[in-house]
């Protein structure tokens, strides 16, 4: 499987779900690939937010050196599943969409663990660490959903 998590400046949610996500693949051996981006010019080419790093650092997690890029449409050809933190992101990828077999690859993240249905991640920007940290208990909780979801029947293959 190939994942993007998408968000605003991807500094803050969408980097911190890619390093999560990875994380939890490489503790089961899993194969899959993660990326991560956004749709705000200002941070391009920025490391995540250094709350971003600290919180996943108090979580055992120490960050590659992912730079925010922006959505590109050949994002919908790259990757089978486009994870968005909020609306306003689900309502900036599917406006790339082409054609029905885009929009299908998108959803939303917390979709994996909330049956009442596009839940968001709430932007930690402009807050405290304790928005961070909220975010990213959400985050792991659906990486989780996630992992068993697509890839723990493939944890056999994954252990070869
Ligand atoms: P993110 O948070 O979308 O979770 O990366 C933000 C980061 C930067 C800005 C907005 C949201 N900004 O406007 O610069």
């Amino acid at each position: 499987m190939k994942y993007l998590m998408v968000c605003l400046g991807n500094i803050c949610r969408s980097p911190m779900a890619e390093e999560v996500l990875r994380n939890k693949l490489f503790s089961i051996n899993a194969r899959s690939v993660v990326d991560s981006c956004g749709f705000e010019h200002f941070h391009v080419g920025d490391l995540p937010d250094p709350r971003t790093i600290e919180t996943l650092e108090r979580h055992g997690i120490k960050a590659s050196n992912h730079r925010a890029r922006l959505f590109q449409t050949d994002d919908f050809d790259d990757f089978d599943l486009i994870l968005v933190m909020d609306k306003n992101n689900y309502r900036d990828v599917m406006s790339k969409a082409r054609n029905e077999s885009d929009k299908i690859k998108v959803d939303y993240l917390l979709n994996f663990i909330d049956i009442i249905g596009n839940k968001e991640v709430p932007d930690p920007y402009y807050g405290g660490m304790d928005g961070f940290e909220h975010a990213f208990e959400l985050i792991s909780t659906a990486c989780d959903s996630i992992i068993e979801k697509f890839e723990k029947k493939c944890s056999k293959f994954n252990q070869d």
